[in-house]
């Protein structure tokens, strides 16, 4: 489980998050909704360990704290972070992009069985990738580069899964698919921790929701709370 309590930071001099206290359960999936610039990207950055300046606070899995651990450290620790726009390498294979998220967890060694375990898992997950394993990853749909970039963290073995705006750009029969992979990593146990801008599809796959407003969580609670609207409304418009 991943417990972040009085995080601030941001960027040099710029302050941006500040105060954050967020707990999300394995099997637990946390929704964080906001509007542009709110610090969403930032606060999965400052807990994968890619926000520049962390100024308070602690963050830490399953009680092991990681505040002080850099990238990739974190990363081993069980941090998978899937960041926006579909970042795969575009020029290399399925299967380079999928064996480039295991190193963390399986060493160096291109025939190590932890390696080719994640492999197989990751086929076995999306078939797709399979077909596709030595072709380009710039030539798959949309869809199937998120796709092979949820592949690529899962395959370092997170517990802890963060996904920034998994499903923008997709269509929605895409994006429905999208978020099927996202609950069924939730009921495998992950703690899953979803920036999404759609209101409706966020508050449909969330366990809880947090909104962020000029870098604090201003709300949070069931996704119940939010379905009339309402709330969101007053926060979205009421502070601006
Ligand atoms: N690399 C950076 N250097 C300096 N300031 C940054 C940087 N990245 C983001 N910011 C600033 O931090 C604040 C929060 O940005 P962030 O990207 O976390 O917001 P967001 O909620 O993810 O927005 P969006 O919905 O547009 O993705 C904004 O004011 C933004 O201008
Ligand atoms: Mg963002």
């Amino acid at each position: 489980m991943l417990t972040v309590h009085g995080l601030g930071g941001g960027y040099g001099d710029l302050a941006v998050l500040q105060d954050i206290d967020l707990e999300v359960g394995a099997g637990s999936l946390q929704v964080v909704l906001g509007r542009n610039g709110a610090g969403k990207t930032s606060l999965l950055s400052a807990v994968a360990g890619l926000l520049p300046t962390v100024r308070s606070g602690t963050i830490s899995i399953d009680g092991r704290d990681i505040t002080g651990l850099p990238a990739h450290r974190r990363a081993a620790a069980g941090v998978g972070l899937v960041q926006e726009g579909k970042r795969v390498f575009r020029s290399r294979t399925v299967e380079e992009n999928l064996l480039l998220g295991t190193y963390s967890s399986a060493g160096w060694s291109m025939r190590s069985p932890a390696r080719k375990k994640a492999l197989a898992a990751a086929y076995d997950r999306f078939p797709v990738l399979e077909e596709k394993r030595s072709d380009r990853a710039g030539g798959l749909s949309g869809g199937q580069q998120q796709m092979l970039a949820i592949a690529q963290a899962l395959a370092a073995e997170p517990s802890v899964l963060l996904l920034d705006e998994p499903s923008a750009g997709l269509a929605p029969a895409v994006r429905t698919e999208v978020f099927r992979t996202v609950r069924q990593l939730r009921d495998e146990g992950l703690a899953v921790v979803v920036v999404e801008q759609l209101v409706d599809v966020a508050l449909d796959v969330a366990d809880r929701v947090a909104v962020l407003d000029s870098g604090r969580i201003v709300s949070s609670g069931p996704p119940e709370d939010y379905r009339d609207g309402e709330l969101l409304q007053e926060i979205y418009l009421g502070s601006g």
